[in-house]
């Protein structure tokens, strides 16, 4: 069976619910760690702004890779307002740019074809709820486990990135229009 199948099988894509942010946690602190500490205060962060995305009227989708067996999410990603630094990688002044938020997967689920049904559902969303395209970068801390996965989705990364993450941090820019 192919990981697409096995996602189709196994999963469904769903919008985030409040009882699935608590369950994110250990994904949440399993990702936004450096050298064995958690880092408290994005994963706060983190789970604040998924909360305000579901209580309060807001431009922040959040979606989710649902077990079909048990429901609780194997992985979440989100898109939302572009931060304002992202601007000059546009592709026109003219263009409608949404921000890519938090994409984890889980551990246990990585390599099954699930990041790439929930950043296609991203895109999908973002451009039916009129952007035209989502521009995003990654902290240098994902280079191993993200930026190939990226540029897999996106293409090649238009640019790059000063001091986005941390002062002297340098990452890459990718965009992908509809
Ligand atoms: C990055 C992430 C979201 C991708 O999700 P995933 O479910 O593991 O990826 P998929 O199985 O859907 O892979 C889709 C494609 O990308 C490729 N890919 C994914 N991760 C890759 C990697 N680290 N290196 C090379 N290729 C990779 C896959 O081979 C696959 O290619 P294919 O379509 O030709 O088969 C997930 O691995 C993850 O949560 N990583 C750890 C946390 C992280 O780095 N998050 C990003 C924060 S900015």
């Amino acid at each position: 069976m192919t990981d697409c199948l096995k996602m189709e099988k196994f999963f469904s894509v769903d919008d985030l619910k409040e009882e699935d942010i608590e369950l994110l946690d250990p994904t949440l602190r399993w990702w936004m760690s450096e050298q064995g500490q958690v880092r408290e205060e994005e994963v706060r962060v983190t789970k604040e702004r998924m909360r305000a995305s579901i209580r309060d009227a807001h431009d922040d989708v959040y979606i989710v890779a649902r077990d079909r067996a048990g429901g609780s999410p194997a992985g979440v990603m989100g898109f939302g307002c572009l931060d304002a630094r992202f601007l000059p990688y546009r592709s026109s002044t003219d263009a409608k740019a949404a921000g890519l938020l938090t994409a984890f997967i889980s551990p246990d689920y990585r390599g099954q074809g699930l990041g790439k049904v929930l950043i296609t559902e991203v895109f999908h969303r973002a451009s039916t709820s009129g952007c035209t395209e989502v521009i995003w970068s990654s902290n240098p801390r994902y280079r191993e486990t993200a930026w190939k996965f990226y540029t897999a989705m996106a293409g090649n990364h238009t640019g790059t990135i000063d001091d986005f993450f941390f002062p002297g941090s340098l990452s890459p820019v990718w965009r992908k229009s509809f």
